[in-house]
């Protein structure tokens, strides 16, 4: 809800642990691909080294007496130095590619997760949260998958092999190199969950920023017409400010930890360059031997300092998979009928369904003991026209969720039944045999006739022209420059709020479905237009199924039957002409 309250959900952090489980599993999928990138890294952080052990002999040779192979060594150090940059050039492109690939692929399977999930497990989630979620969040995950293998592997390959080179010339150099090892590791524990609760509470606060920000600029009409821009601008900047504190006490923590364990590198560095320097001064190595060490020593706190950067990249990744698991672990909704439902379907789409409903009971998830609806009974038989009215937020659009299979009853059952006597559960499977005009403002940013074929794709302009004219929809239509393949902006824009109701039953009736569903469709049209379409549809869909949810008058003249929403049941009412 705009400006409300925001709803303080901090997600359980799943571990780090199964993160990267799940990490594992999607990259998995692009194993080749991230196997190549990292071999890449490993071979060209070898060369990179071996270009030291080059230079080494190099320097050797020529302090030394044997002249003879540096040529030989200068020319390897230079191929080497050439093929690092070809890797790096490939592996530029590789990463691109899988990229691309990787973010396309999971932000369409997220996507899909999201339209499958069911409605009510939805509720946590706000739009702008979602959108987050399917960007940033994928995003970094697709950056994970290409950079982390790589980065971690290329980073313990020059570990290893620096620490093999200085072996080589001198196990006593080695020790040293790892005399801080237990500390960094004992540091590095200590910080990583603190980190990665900071890092979770940053995304959530990102999301919220987004989230509302998505719901002011759906709300630009009426924050104007109430002139509370800046009501909403210093609620814009509150929420900033949390981000930016939420921002800094990560920043402090990932500093004190990055700051200890550099100073322990140094520390060895330092170590290092003296026990160099002192066998040097021994004789006990040559000055090849002592540039390597300095070359590798750069080399060693530099791949210290890469994998100081693999943790917080981790946690974050950690974070961002914790974000999407949690999408994709929502609970799915069964819309595939089964064989005999897909028969039953089949066999209804003609001829109509009664819909019964036996001792319905509702209530929404978050409040339980609150029944919307309890314990109603009654009967709409097939190609009855039928009129819902009661008071706001008794329970008339919950009961179409409830036809749709969008909610499930918590007690009692909606059942249909068809011609041959098969009865059915309705339920998501059986929304084929449903057409639904939603209350509010349902249409897609596309032309007329584009919002109609997303229903019908086979649809063709006559018929469109055909479902418009029932819909009383044509006479504003034809006059359009474009006709059918106008335009309509976000949420309708361009368009009256009456016309967009009328676009929208043309596109429900387009479905041809047994059971038609308005919900308040005609509220925002005039009393002509309105007896106009009644007509229509009293003459059109006679053998149809016509349910409104309504206030008007004209609708109840026309309905067989009508019901009332009074104490949390449906109550059939008769209607007189007063
Ligand atoms: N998604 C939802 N989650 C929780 N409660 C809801 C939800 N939608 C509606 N309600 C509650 O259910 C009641 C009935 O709502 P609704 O069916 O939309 O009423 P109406 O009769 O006006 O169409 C209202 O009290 C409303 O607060
Ligand atoms: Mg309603």
């Amino acid at each position: 809800m705009f400006m409300g309250m925001v709803r303080e959900k901090t997600e359980k952090i799943v571990g780090l642990k199964a993160e990267l489980q799940w990490l594992w599993h999607i990259s998995s999928v692009y194993k080749k691909e991230i196997f190549v990138i990292t071999l890449i890294s490993v071979i060209s952080s070898i060369f990179s080294l071996s270009i030291n052990l080059c230079l080494k002999y190099v320097i050797d040779t020529v302090t030394g007496e044997n002249k003879a192979h540096v040529a030989f060594y200068a020319v390897v150090a230079v191929v080497l130095m050439l093929s690092n940059i070809g890797f790096s050039a490939l592996s530029s492109r590789i990463r691109i590619k899988i990229y691309v690939r990787i973010q396309n692929e999971l932000q369409l399977d997220v996507y899909g997760k999201i339209f499958n999930a069911q409605w009510e497990s939805l509720r946590e989630y706000r739009k702008g949260d979602l959108i987050n979620r399917l960007n940033s969040d994928v995003s970094s995950i697709a950056n994970g998958a290409i950079g982390w293998w790589p980065n971690l592997l290329s980073v313990l390959t020059q570990f290893v092999y620096s620490f093999f080179l200085i072996v080589m010339n001198d196990p006593t150099m080695a020790l040293i190199a790892f005399i801080s090892a237990p500390f960094s590791a004992f540091m590095s524990r200590f910080m990583i969950r603190r980190m990665h609760e900071h890092n979770l509470r940053i995304k959530e606060l990102s999301a919220d920023m987004m989230a509302y920000q998505t719901d002011s600029f759906g709300n630009l009409q009426y924050i104007k017409a109430f002139g509370i821009a800046d009501v909403v601008h210093r609620k814009l900047k509150e929420k900033q400010n949390a981000f930016k504190e939420e921002n800094l006490d990560y920043n402090k923590v990932s500093i004190v930890m990055s700051t200890l364990l550099k100073l322990a590198g140094l520390l060895v560095t330092f170590v290092s360059y003296a026990w160099g320097i002192y066998r040097l001064h021994q004789g006990a190595i040559t000055y090849g031997t002592m540039v390597m060490f300095l070359q590798i020593t750069l080399t060693l706190s530099g791949s210290f300092n890469a994998l100081l950067k693999v943790i917080p990249t981790t946690i974050n990744l950690g974070t961002s998979a914790s974000r999407i698991m949690g999408i994709e672990n929502l609970p799915s909704e069964d819309v595939t009928p089964t064989p005999q439902e897909r028969q039953f379907i089949d066999e209804s789409l003609k001829t109509g369904v009664d819909i019964r409903c036996q001792n319905v009971t509702f209530s929404y998830s978050d409040e339980p003991n609150v029944n919307i609806l309890e314990n109603t009974s009654f009967t709409i038989k097939k190609g009855e026209t039928v009129a819902i009215v009661g008071g706001s937020g008794l329970g008339k659009t919950t009961f179409f969720r409830l036809l749709l299979g969008i909610l499930s009853c918590t007690a009692g059952k909606i059942e249909l039944e068809n011609v041959n006597g098969d009865i059915m559960t309705a339920n998501a499977s059986m929304r084929e045999l449903f057409a639904y005009v939603p209350q509010g403002n349902p249409i897609t940013e596309a032309t007329i006739a584009e919002n109609i074929r997303m229903i019908n794709p086979d649809a063709t302009d006559e018929e469109i022209i055909g479902v418009l004219k029932m819909a009383c929809a044509y006479d504003f239509v034809k006059e359009l420059p474009e006709g059918i393949h106008a335009h309509i902006g976000e949420n309708g824009k361009g368009f009256s709020e009456g016309q967009i109701q009328r676009i929208a039953i043309a596109r429900a009736l387009i479905k041809d479905a047994p059971v038609i569903l308005f919900d308040e469709v005609t509220s925002a049209l005039d009393e002509e237009t309105e007896w106009r379409l009644l007509e229509n549809i009293r003459t059109h869909l006679h053998n149809k199924t016509v349910i409104f949810v309504t206030h008007k008058l004209n609708t109840l003249q026309i309905s067989d039957k009508i019901f009332k929403v009074e104490n949390r049941k449906f109550q059939r009412v008769h209607f007189e002409v007063s």
